[in-house]
């Protein structure tokens, strides 16, 4: 009887995988559905964005996933930890007259509130970074405990959102660090190029690291491909190559790539809110509602 089920069973799924149109990932393609709103607010999950190598999409997708987390009410904080302040400029906030992120490293005495500001975005704040962040490395690599110092920061702010994102440099440097000792989990935006892989064996060796002797609760919360041409042969190969590298870690979302997100870097705004009905709009609210439906984010 049991095995009469399992066979209509498996009759009705070959059936339905038939028909279901697969999406980038191999995995057949699903709305996540929107999430619900929330009672209350806090405490935080911490999510470092990372990757050693720049012009993936670490500060575009905090920015765009911060917008649309927030556009389903979720408090969102989003934290320049990149001395270039790209995060900062992307969003339309000031950075020179302001406290920012390397003040609090260094200045523990600073209430962390102070150096929030708050966008054009309901719900997002950020707290800036400029060049003086550079500095940082150099200032605390003889502290005391420097590896926790922006945990320590982060405290203080976690009641009062329900979701840290941090846009981490291009290095694996002491900052970066301090990035994923901060983090409950770790998002990796790969570029679906070449040489997308490359470097990344040494990023997931680093984020063990710290999972072992700092931070042991600290989560890979998912591999995110971006830049995806679906016109090239060259980008549907890469993005198997991760898909078999790293099998479920990699995100059913995939983020196009479009011009459209260098246009609203220069307006400050992020996608969501510059061209909600475009593509690369939908596709970040689509990865949103599916680190909430994973459990990622409240
Ligand atoms: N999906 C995309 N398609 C096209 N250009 C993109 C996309 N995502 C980001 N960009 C652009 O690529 C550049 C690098 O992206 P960015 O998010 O700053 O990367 P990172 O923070 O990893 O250095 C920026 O000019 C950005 O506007
Ligand atoms: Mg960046």
């Amino acid at each position: 009887m049991r095995h009469a089920v399992a066979t209509t069973d498996d009759t009705a799924t070959a059936a339905a995988s038939s028909h279901t149109e697969l999406g980038p990932t191999g995995r057949p393609l699903r709305e996540f559905p929107t999430p619900e709103p929330l009672n209350g607010h806090g405490p935080a999950r911490i999510i470092a964005l990372c990757n050693q190598k720049g012009g993936v999409g670490k500060t575009t997708t905090t920015i765009s996933m911060g917008a649309a987390l927030a556009a389903y009410g979720r408090r969102v904080l989003c934290i320049d930890f990149d001395p270039q302040g790209a995060l900062s400029a992307g969003l339309g906030v000031n950075t020179h007259d302001d406290l920012t992120i390397y003040d609090l490293l260094l200045a523990s005495k600073t209430d962390p509130r102070e150096a929030i500001q708050h966008t054009a975005v309901e719900n997002l704040d950020v707290i800036p970074a400029n060049i003086d962040l550079s500095a940082a490395e150099v200032h605390l690599v003889n502290e005391v405990a420097r590896e926790q110092i922006l945990a320590r920061v982060l405290r203080h702010l976690t009641g009062d959102y329900d979701v840290i994102l941090i846009d981490c440099q291009p290095s694996l440097g002491l900052l970066t660090v301090n990035a994923l000792t901060a983090s409950h989990g770790v998002l990796i935006p790969l570029e679906c190029e070449f040489f997308a892989l490359r470097g990344v064996a040494l990023l997931i060796e680093t984020i063990e690291k710290v999972k072992d002797r700092l931070n042991p609760a600290l989560e890979l919360d998912g591999i995110l491909a971006t830049m995806f041409d679906s016109r090239t042969l060259h980008s549907r190969e890469v993005l198997e190559r991760v898909v078999d590298a790293f099998g479920d870690d990699v995100l059913e979302t995939v983020i196009g790539r479009t011009v459209k997100f260098p246009d609203a870097s220069v307006a400050g705004m992020p996608i969501t809110e510059f061209a909600p009905e475009h593509n690369a709009a939908k596709a970040y609210r689509q990865l949103a509602r599916e680190l909430v439906a994973r459990g990622a984010v409240a």
